[in-house]
């Protein structure tokens, strides 16, 4: 499909609690040398004062809205990926859209866990086609911390809380944002249990009264996911850089999922990738799931790591497995 799609203006937010490696040494059996090592994650964000997954989104939201100088009545789509909404009927979407002030739209979350950005950035795009004046809020916020089981120190130093938006239109002349030259993303249920979270779904429901499991948080083969985030998220980039007849000379930034730094530098040395194109802000953050690539995204055009005319490339992996990788130019 030859897009014609642009990002007119992005946001991200985070909670305001920080948890350190300090923290974490306090809490369970690791320190702060194990975890930068293995992970390269100093500090995250984790919503102990009760923050929600809307709240972020709607956070993240206001920011994208500002920044497209668009009031969020001009929406015609909130599309919201998370595997952490408020709750489960009703949508985040609609939720959030109510918070906006907005009714009678297309509201609708999806689930891709930590690709669920460029899934959302392809339905936008799909959207779009259908209906070219659509003005779309891509809104991507992920409360890990509420399935992250505290006690089980290979699984909680790792993610964090936080949320990433874009407001997407038809591209038109005159108009400044991100230009999406392209979208690739997939899946493969056969390894989807080498990552889950399954308690509390209708394969594993719990029953009025009933204590919950493990099974209701995060629970994953790290060192399988990792060899599997590894070769994905490099064979998308690489195949969405052949698909254009691209080289990573012809990339200026390259922002992979923050799922932690061995996994980002891996992917970078497949792709030769040089260091200085790699953006990261998996040392403050960790891994925020659906919203690790829309709040690099942000901050990386924020702090004026993105410059006018770069060309940068997306990379993302998940849970299921999904996985993805777009091209946009700035
Ligand atoms: N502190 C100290 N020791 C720890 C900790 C911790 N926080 N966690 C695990 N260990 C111990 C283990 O118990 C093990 O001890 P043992 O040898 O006595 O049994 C030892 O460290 C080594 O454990 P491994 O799991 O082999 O460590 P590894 O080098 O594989 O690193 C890690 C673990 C960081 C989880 C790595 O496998 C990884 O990065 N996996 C990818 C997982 C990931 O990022 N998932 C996120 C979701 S998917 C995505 O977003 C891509």
């Amino acid at each position: 499909m030859n897009t014609s799609c642009i990002i007119r203006g992005m946001g991200h937010c985070v909670p305001e609690t920080r948890l350190t490696n300090a923290d974490f040494e306090r809490m369970v059996d690791t320190n702060n040398e194990w975890i930068i090592t293995r992970t390269g994650i100093r500090e995250r964000h984790v919503a102990l004062k009760g923050e929600t997954c809307v709240d972020l989104c709607l956070g993240a939201s206001q920011k994208a809205l500002e920044n497209a100088g668009m009031a969020a009545s001009e929406l015609t789509h909130v599309l919201v990926a998370t595997f952490s909404a408020d709750s489960v009927i009703p949508s985040a979407a609609c939720m959030l859209s109510h918070r906006l002030g907005i009714a009678g739209r297309m509201a609708m979350d999806l689930s891709a866990a930590c690709s669920g950005f460029l899934y959302a950035m392809e339905t936008a795009r799909a959207l779009i086609v259908l209906h070219p004046e659509a003005k779309i809020l891509v809104a991507c916020g992920d409360i890990v911390s509420s399935r992250v089981d505290y006690t089980d120190r290979s699984t909680c130093v790792l993610f964090g809380d936080g949320a990433g938006a874009v407001v997407m239109t038809a591209d038109a002349p005159g108009l400044s944002g991100g230009r999406v030259q392209d979208v690739l993303v997939a899946a493969d249920g056969a390894m989807g249990d080498l990552l889950t979270v399954k308690g509390g779904g209708s394969g594993t429901p719990y029953k009025l009264g009933e204590t919950i499991r493990h099974d209701f948080f995060v629970e994953m083969n790290g060192r399988e996911v990792y060899k599997h985030a590894v070769r994905a998220m490099s064979g998308v980039c690489q195949d969405i850089m052949t698909r254009h007849g691209l080289t990573r000379d012809d990339v200026d930034v390259f922002i992979p999922h923050q799922a932690n730094l061995r996994i980002v530098e891996a992917v970078g040395k497949r792709l030769s990738m040089p260091e200085e194109k790699v953006f990261t802000n998996l040392q403050k953050y960790g891994n925020t799931s659906a919203a690790s690539v829309p709040l690099a995204l942000s901050e990386a055009v924020a702090d004026g790591f993105i410059k006018p005319g770069n060309l940068v490339l997306l990379g993302t992996f998940g849970g299921g497995f999904t996985w993805g990788s777009a091209l946009v130019r700035f």
